[in-house]
């Protein structure tokens, strides 16, 4: 996502926008610019890197002195972050700032290339303001709408026309604008942040509605070119500057914990579209004389791959290896013909996983990323790249990230089952059909009844010193992300074991009251999770039982049992990691830790 900011009145529009779009880093920071109508004109300035970038600039070029202008904060969609994609986007008389992606964009840019126009970036965003140009003959709101019209996906629109000095214009499709009414002086921004520091009172923009805004005046239109700004609903803003940021909720790291129906919905969807023959296509042309993949990454990261390879190997039969990055790179590892070192990375920058990927391809093996930061150096200098879309993720523990890139494990496994003829077509719809599930079950394991359990356990454990997670198979994989969530953002000790593996070493530090989480979402390995967790029981362990549905039915060996919601259980562990995550969440909360900066920790580990 990205963040969009306007501004008209009588003071100085760059400051305003540049302060706007400070409070909208949050939403991404791939690169910034504005566009502000000077007595020359529209000037712009826009650059790559964070918005400091864009202040040198404006430092060094002088700051475009006028009352009217734009601006915008950019999380990399189409285009790399770079000067020429960042916004806004000027063609012809026409100058945009846009939030959303447009889906059929390269079709409008071949169809206008084919007519004449120029383009001069790899962005969807440049298309709009061609569109606009091409149909402005006077009439910006029927310019507006017969170029939107055109588009599909969502977008969030702050434009200018050369020729008309005195106003800024918005329209928006399902990503978010509001329109901020000051005195002297009106505001758009995509979130309330930037505009309260000026004013409280906004009118959300609903969709194919255009606003006009001058300094004393705000007129709406609808689709057909009445006035409907008496129709609009005035709200007030009631957050202070900081809440608001995080879109109400008390710290990131829960803000992105609640974003993962939708980032499930956008790492996964868009590779089903074309049915089972369509899956991974694009990014993965051929998985042909693949004979084994190495996964290579670190933290949580590590974690996903962990999983992944449960499901890769239990579906298409392909050998899998994790490796810890840090580890890979100093092991002179084995890798041969028929090998593909995967990397998966939130940031694609962590510096061991970066250089994980540069000795694989110096030793001519290919590899593939999974990343979330689109343009960045993983993404970059992997043969092919799979991007997640989950958006910027603040907080320093990764939540949506992690369950994203679960996620696009899933969709790849199912890919190389169905390339391998370990699934057939029907086999594998059945599989996508259990994925498109996840973003509704992802929302019923944040209801209310169940956050009001995590909060109750983790309460009930905050003051305990250390915490153990058993699981089998798929069930241990998340059990090490979830030791990972609880130690990083609570400081509390915990352990995960195999769940066959306690017995063996650690069993001897499970005395009377020590928690233990036993996640049991495999029936296959239940029964045998069930010894394991008697024998904690034995020992005067407390067992919070995480489990699917139907499998406790009857059994009395734990005190505590988080069912999930009914999915085909091979999926389970993908919904399984909210409820930890968020347990982790509000432990860290109740232990008054810095939970969305927790000590020591940074967000990418760009150093060795
Ligand atoms: C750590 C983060 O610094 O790096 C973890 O705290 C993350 O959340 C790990 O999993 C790897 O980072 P990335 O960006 O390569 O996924």
């Amino acid at each position: 996502m990205c963040g969009i900011v306007g501004y008209v009145g009588e003071k100085q529009a760059a400051d305003i926008l540049i302060e706007g779009l400070k409070k909208l880093e949050y939403r991404g920071y791939d690169s910034s610019g504005i566009a502000v109508f000077t007595k020359n004109g529209v000037v712009t300035e826009k650059s790559k890197g964070r918005l400091s970038m864009l202040e040198s600039k404006l430092e060094k070029n002088g700051v475009p002195e006028g009352n009217v202008g734009i601006g915008h904060t950019r999380w990399a969609t189409h285009g790399e972050p770079s000067d020429v994609n960042s916004h806004p986007h000027s063609y012809g008389r026409v100058t945009v700032v846009h939030n959303g992606i447009i889906e059929n964009y390269l079709t409008l840019k071949n169809a206008l290339i084919e007519s004449g126009d120029v383009f001069v970036s790899e962005t969807d965003t440049e298309v709009i303001s061609h569109l606009i140009d091409r149909y402005y003959s006077g009439n910006p709101t029927e310019a507006i709408f017969a170029a939107t019209a055109r588009l599909e996906g969502s977008y969030a629109l702050g434009v200018l026309f050369d020729d008309i000095p005195d106003r800024i214009f918005a329209v928006r499709k399902d990503s978010p604008l509001i329109v901020g009414l000051g005195k002297d002086e009106n505001f758009i921004a995509s979130d309330i942040p930037a505009i309260l520091a000026h004013t409280r009172n906004y009118y959300i923009i609903e969709a194919d509605e255009v606003a006009v805004l001058s300094k004393d005046e705000i007129r709406v239109y609808d689709v057909f070119g009445n006035e409907i700004t008496d129709r609009k609903k005035l709200y007030t803003a009631d957050w202070d500057i900081e809440s608001a940021e995080k879109g109400g909720f008390p710290h990131f790291m829960l803000k992105e914990i609640f974003e993962q129906p939708s980032t499930l919905e956008r790492a996964v969807f868009p590779h089903f579209v074309n049915g089972p023959e369509g899956i991974l296509k694009e990014q993965i042309p051929s998985t042909d004389n693949i004979k084994r993949l190495v996964i290579v990454a670190c933290g949580s990261a590590m974690n996903t791959g962990m999983l992944g390879k449960c499901v890769i190997e239990k579906l298409a039969r392909v050998p899998v290896d994790v490796c810890i990055a840090s580890e890979f790179r100093y092991s002179d590892p084995i890798l041969n013909e028929g090998d593909v070192v995967i990397i998966i990375s939130q940031s694609g920058e962590t510096a061991d996983s970066l250089a994980a990927l540069r000795l694989a391809k110096e030793r001519g093996i290919p590899v593939w990323a999974i990343v979330n930061v689109v343009g960045s150096s993983i993404a970059r200098e992997a043969d092919n790249t799979i991007y997640i879309w989950a958006g910027p993720e603040i907080a320093v523990a990764t939540t949506k990230a992690y369950t994203s890139q679960v996620a696009v494990l899933y969709v790849l496994a199912l890919r190389l089952a169905l390339d391998r003829g370990r699934i057939d077509a029907d086999r594998c719809r059945y599989y996508m059909d259990c994925m498109k599930k996840l973003p509704e079950l992802a929302k019923q394991v944040l209801g209310d009844g169940y956050i009001k359990e995590y909060q109750r356990l983790a309460s009930y454990n905050r003051n305990k010193h250390d915490y153990f997670i058993i699981g089998r198979g798929r069930d241990y994989a998340l059990g090490c992300e979830g030791q990972m969530k609880i130690k990083e953002v609570s400081y509390m000790h915990c352990e995960t074991y195999a769940a066959g593996e306690l017995k063996h070493g650690t069993i001897s530090l499970i005395t009377e009251g020590v928690p233990c989480l036993a996640i049991g979402t495999d029936s296959t390995l239940f029964d045998k999770l069930a010894g394991n967790i008697k024998e904690i029981k034995a020992r005067g362990g407390h067992i919070l039982l995480l489990a699917k549905k139907g499998l406790a039915e009857g059994r009395d060996f734990y005190d505590d049992l988080i069912e999930l919601p009914e999915l085909d259980e091979l999926f389970l562990p993908i919904i399984g990691a909210i409820p930890i995550q968020t347990y982790a969440y509000y432990t860290a909360v109740y232990r008054g830790c810095d939970v969305d900066k927790p000590r020591n920790l940074a967000k990418s580990v760009t150093v060795e």
